[in-house]
């Protein structure tokens, strides 16, 4: 019931050229934009991350248009301002940019000029900029098992770090329900990846596990998931649900655990999260509240497709994550349009 057409028109953002490369004076300790603590970004440096404060683009003109021949801290930076730049606003130079920085990683890789936390990030960061082209922008003759290689270096580079392990996870579990394998020990796997963090584990992974046949158990483990999940108590300070660079995060996750119940044939809390997605900062913002409200309006409508699918069937095509805003969905742009 996702009307793809609108939000592909909605979310058409004006294309804008990135600006040739110019030089900068250096920032020493300032926190562009000041949006809240950010992993891997070192603000006493030479290098300029993005300023997510800024309506319109991520990219200052610092560094050459591809990232072409940095290393180090600055190969990184330039990476996070292509990232979100196209990530955020030229979304038709996705695929052009991952091609261009999966050679950038294997350069920096090589020259050992990142420390271990930054080059996991830089491996994330890229892997996530061709899962967004494929999933949002449908460049399918991207490679998946390279992205899949990319966060299996990033985890292996940052083990600890629990949201690089859930993407690599969702590729994985993806993976094994295609192969056919025996989906119990990553059932146990999730589990534990949960206990956890489930602040981190029930957004990644709960629209991923909706979409699944029935049968394999992960739909009515994601409504499970998403039961439990209390965004307050999950997250601390850490959720606040304002930034700029997830701007409308709190809108998206409400939604998306109302398609998870819907999944589920829960038609009353399918309700109540439409409810809480309409209550959120920047709703009256959010480039999907007509979806909100029609659902809303007749909400057995919201949930007939879902309940008209078999048990051996996926309903990955019916989800907000199955569609061109699989991401925007929460990453949109605060002043995108
Ligand atoms: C349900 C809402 C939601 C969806 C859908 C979503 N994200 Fe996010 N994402 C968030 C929130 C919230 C954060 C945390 C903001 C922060 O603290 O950086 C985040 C953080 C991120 C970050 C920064 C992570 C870091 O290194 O700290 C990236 C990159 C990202 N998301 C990419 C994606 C991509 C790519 C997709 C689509 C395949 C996606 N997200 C889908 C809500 C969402």
């Amino acid at each position: 019931m996702i009307p793809r057409t609108r939000f592909a028109l909605l979310l058409a953002l004006p294309f804008a050229a990135l600006p040739l490369a110019s030089c900068s004076s250096p920032t020493s300790c300032v926190t562009p934009g000041g949006d809240g603590p950010y992993p891997a970004y070192d603000y006493c440096s030479e290098a300029t991350y993005p300023d997510f404060t800024q309506p319109r683009t991520r990219w200052d003109g610092t560094y050459p248009e591809l990232c072409e021949g940095l290393t180090g801290e600055h190969a990184w930076a330039c990476t996070e301002q292509l990232f979100w730049q196209v990530f955020q606003f030229d979304h038709g130079r996705r695929a052009e940019a991952y091609r261009a920085l999966v050679p950038l990683v294997e350069r920096v890789e090589a020259d050992g000029s990142l420390d271990d936390h930054h080059l996991a990030r830089l491996n994330l960061r890229v892997a996530q900029l061709g899962v967004a082209a494929m999933a949002e922008t449908g460049e399918t003759d991207l490679p998946v098992g390279q992205m899949q290689t990319l966060l299996e270096r990033a985890h292996e580079l940052d083990p600890d770090e629990i949201f690089i392990e859930a993407w690599l996870y969702t590729l994985l579990v993806n993976g094994a329900i295609v192969l056919g394998q025996d989906l119990d020990p990553y059932i146990d796997h999730l589990w534990a990846m949960y206990d956890r963090d489930p602040a981190i584990v029930t957004p990644t992974f709960m629209a991923v596990l909706a979409g699944f046949p029935k049968e394999t158990g992960f739909p009515d483990i994601a409504a499970e998931m998403v039961d439990r999940f209390v965004p307050e108590e999950a997250c601390g300070d850490l959720c606040d649900w304002e930034f700029l660079r997830a701007s409308f995060g709190a809108a998206g996750q409400y939604f998306s655990s109302a398609e998870v119940y819907a999944r589920v044939g829960d038609t009353e809390k399918a309700r109540e999260q439409l409810e809480l997605a309409k209550a959120s900062p920047n709703y009256d913002r959010w480039p999907l509240r007509d979806v909100v409200e029609d659902a809303l309006a007749d909400i057995d409508a919201f949930t007939a497709p879902f309940e008209a699918r078999g048990e051996d069937e996926y309903v990955t095509d019916l989800l907000i994550t199955g569609t061109d805003a699989a991401c925007m969905v929460c990453h949109a742009p605060l002043e995108g349009e």
